[in-house]
């Protein structure tokens, strides 16, 4: 596996998003093909408004996403819940254990997009996490505080320190996911913690720094959360990510939000970065010279973490220059992908 059948061109077990907006409706109808042909799974996030936090709602979701990207057969979307201050633990534990839902997701209220029913106080799940604990079912955290004398670069790094760490003490084996880490204090966080504690990072975290939000100008499509942060924190995440180490695994966090929900006055978070994600990491693991590790952060230390069975299919990506267009159309609504008009260095050919 991980073939490096020439310097230009690699083949690697397909791999998994291991989180990703899939949305709803006639987003959901356009962007799910994007994910579906790169992927053979994806945990899906559930900030739908309002947000899936049952059962039910999952299995009706996970049938809209599976009619949405019908064309890609092999498709697989894991579900999540989303928790609240009054999350019912039995429904969610009922979900787990019939295989509806993969993992649970905790945002603290009003973090990011669609939050607004998260967890005010994460004393008020403790009884909901020590029952995820016990069934073996991640958590996947969105890691900020939201208190507002707290800058927003410094968000993930006082949330490690007010509320990760004690969690991660008071429940030493469960299985967390900090998700979408974007500073060298995660890294640090993550290294140092047990194997129960893994983290996904993004493209565009790997790829910018925080200066991309205002080159030349305000740079909505350069926006999502947690933001991007300082040039020193990117190396770190390049460093983790192209380590080999297991406890990191590819997770786009893919976001897609219409044109002008963007280029507005106050822009949305979010990046829609699925159309070339594959291709977006390939270049970074390329320019660190760890194509080799490649395949292990795209296809097997995610799987391995949650305990799932690794993929069969094989993908084959090519050293060659693409452009990336500067708009994708979706229904009749149009998406600016990242790396619109950019060029990138791999493609995937088989
Ligand atoms: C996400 C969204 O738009 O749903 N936005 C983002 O910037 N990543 C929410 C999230 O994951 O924070
Ligand atoms: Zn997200």
């Amino acid at each position: 596996m991980n073939d490096i059948i020439s310097p230009d061109q690699i083949a690697i077990r397909q791999p998994d998003d291991w989180h990703v907006h899939l949305r709803d409706g006639d987003m959901l109808r356009s962007v799910a093909t994007y994910t579906a042909r790169q992927f053979a799974r994806a945990i899906v996030m559930p900030n739908l408004s309002p947000p899936v936090t049952d059962t039910a709602s999952a299995v009706a979701y996970r049938d809209r996403i599976l009619s949405a990207a019908s064309d890609h057969g092999h498709f697989t979307p894991l579900m999540t819940c989303y928790l609240t201050d009054s999350s019912d633990a039995e429904d969610m534990a009922q979900g787990f254990q019939s295989g509806v839902f993969t993992a649970a997701k905790l945002y603290p209220a009003n973090a990011t997009t669609n939050s607004a029913h998260g967890v005010t106080d994460v004393a008020n799940i403790m009884p909901v996490l020590e029952r995820m604990q016990k069934m073996g079912m991640p958590l996947l955290i969105h890691g900020e505080v939201t208190d507002a004398d707290v800058d927003v670069f410094d968000r993930e790094a006082v949330f490690i320190e007010r509320i990760l760490s004690k969690l991660v003490d008071q429940l030493p084996d469960l299985k967390v996911v900090f998700e979408h880490i974007t500073t060298a204090d995660a890294v640090d966080f993550v290294n140092g913690s047990g194997a129960n504690v893994g983290a996904t990072i993004t493209p565009q975290h790997l790829h910018i720094n925080r200066n991309a939000m205002f080159q030349g100008g305000i740079r909505p499509h350069a926006y999502c959360l947690p933001v991007a942060k300082r040039e020193r924190h990117r190396l770190a995440l390049r460093k983790a990510a192209t380590s080999g180490s297991a406890k990191y695994f590819l997770g786009t966090d893919s976001a897609p939000h219409e044109i002008h929900a963007k280029e507005s006055a106050c822009g949305c978070a979010g990046i829609f970065n699925a159309p070339y994600a594959l291709e977006s990491y390939a270049t970074i693991f390329d320019e660190e010279g760890a194509l080799d590790k490649l395949e292990g952060f795209a296809s097997i230390h995610g799987p391995q973490f949650y305990g799932l069975p690794l993929n069969e299919g094989i993908v084959t990506l090519q050293r060659s220059k693409i452009i990336v267009p500067e708009n994708i159309a979706a229904g009749g609504a149009t998406i600016v992908p990242f790396h619109a008009g950019q060029e990138l260095g791999w493609q995937i050919v088989g």
